[in-house]
């Protein structure tokens, strides 16, 4: 076994990517695992990158045997909660049906530990916020679906694991060598600096008619950055640890729509154009995390405020143009 090689599936993709430089950067090699659909080549920079698909249980298995992985970061999935409406069998067979594959390579080559991505999307929209882990869990839509059956199978698998159950990742690489690249972007921060560029339409809002204290919905951003090294600590707590883990990572505080567009009108010097929209299908009003758990067992804070993932955004952006 490699010690400090760490299997990465979805290391092309926003969070994976910034968690291979992570790795990198503490002495790992990252191989990543994508099939380049939603990731890109571009992107992968911090160690081999082997193309295939996350549903390929016997493709997995060779890497498995060819780079002895010490762990397996599972970042490969389907991930836009409004697509995941329109194609819930696409969701469940990729990030279902993807996890089982992992699982099962993992199982015929001996890697025994994993770290995943979770979701706020498994909470109930009824969860008082903020969120802990044991807040009631009844996703509302088929991609938060599709990752709680996820997480079921993790627990019944055997494997030590980790369960990182994001709120809003933001933000990129300070150094500009890796940040957001969706098509189509659908998050706000991206579509609000893409605004600010002149590269992206005119922002649309939707809804100002939430029960906040603006009238947009609150999210709790938390920079991509803090996610990537929250994994790193993750995996230092499966070389101590068994059974299974699950925790929030998010900030602990929520910005509305509206503070985030004022923060990148701050930031870019920008007026940024907004029209106001009906509400997006799916959307809930507050979604804050209570990330105390995490601190106390990882020894984990989120440190970046909204406005350095705002930075951060835009200095991608403008580098990138994506
Ligand atoms: N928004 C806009 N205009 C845009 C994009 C977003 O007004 O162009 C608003 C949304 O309506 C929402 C807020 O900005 O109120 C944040 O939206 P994002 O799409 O950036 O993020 P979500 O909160 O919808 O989704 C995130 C993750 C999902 C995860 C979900 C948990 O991206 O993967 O949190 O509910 F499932």
């Amino acid at each position: 076994m490699a010690e400090k090689t760490i299997l990465v599936t979805g290391g092309a993709g926003y969070v994976g990517s910034h968690v291979c430089k992570a790795l990198a950067r503490a002495g790992f090699t990252p191989v990543t695992y994508d099939n380049l659909i939603r990731g890109h080549r571009a992107l992968v920079k911090w160690g081999p990158l082997v193309i295939g698909d996350v549903c390929d249980a016997n493709g997995l298995a060779e890497v498995m045997a060819q780079h002895r992985p010490a762990a397996v970061m599972h970042f490969a999935a389907l991930t836009v909660v409004g697509e995941s409406v329109l194609y819930p069998e696409g969701y469940l067979r990729t990030n279902v049906g993807g996890t089982a594959a992992v699982l099962t390579a993992m199982r015929k080559q001996n890697v025994s530990r994993i770290i995943v991505s979770g979701t706020a999307a498994v909470y109930s929209t009824l969860a008082p916020s903020p969120i802990t882990e044991d807040a009631p869990i009844a996703p509302a839509n088929p991609y938060g679906d599709s990752k709680l059956a996820m997480e079921k199978l993790l627990g019944e698998s055997g494997f030590g694991h980790v369960i990182l159950r994001y709120f809003n990742a933001a933000g990129a690489d300070p150094e500009t060598e890796t940040g957001e690249w969706h098509e189509p972007e659908t998050h706000l921060v991206p579509n609000v600096l893409r605004a600010a560029a002149g590269i992206g339409p005119t922002l649309k809002m939707f809804g100002d008619d939430y029960p906040t204290p603006d009238g947009t919905c609150v999210r709790d951003y938390i920079h991509v950055n803090d996610i990537a090294a929250a994994h790193l600590l993750a995996l230092k707590h499966l070389e101590s640890q068994t059974g299974g883990h699950i925790f929030n990572l998010g900030t602990g505080t929520g910005h509305s729509v509206r503070e985030v567009i004022d923060t990148a009108r701050r930031v870019t010097g920008k007026p940024i154009p907004v029209t106001v929209e009906p509400r997006r299908p799916g959307d809930v009003p507050v979604l804050v995390a209570d990330p105390a758990r995490a601190m106390k067992a990882l020894g984990w804070e989120a440190r970046a405020s909204l406005e350095q993932q705002v930075t951060d955004a835009w200095r991608w952006v403008q580098k990138s143009q994506v």
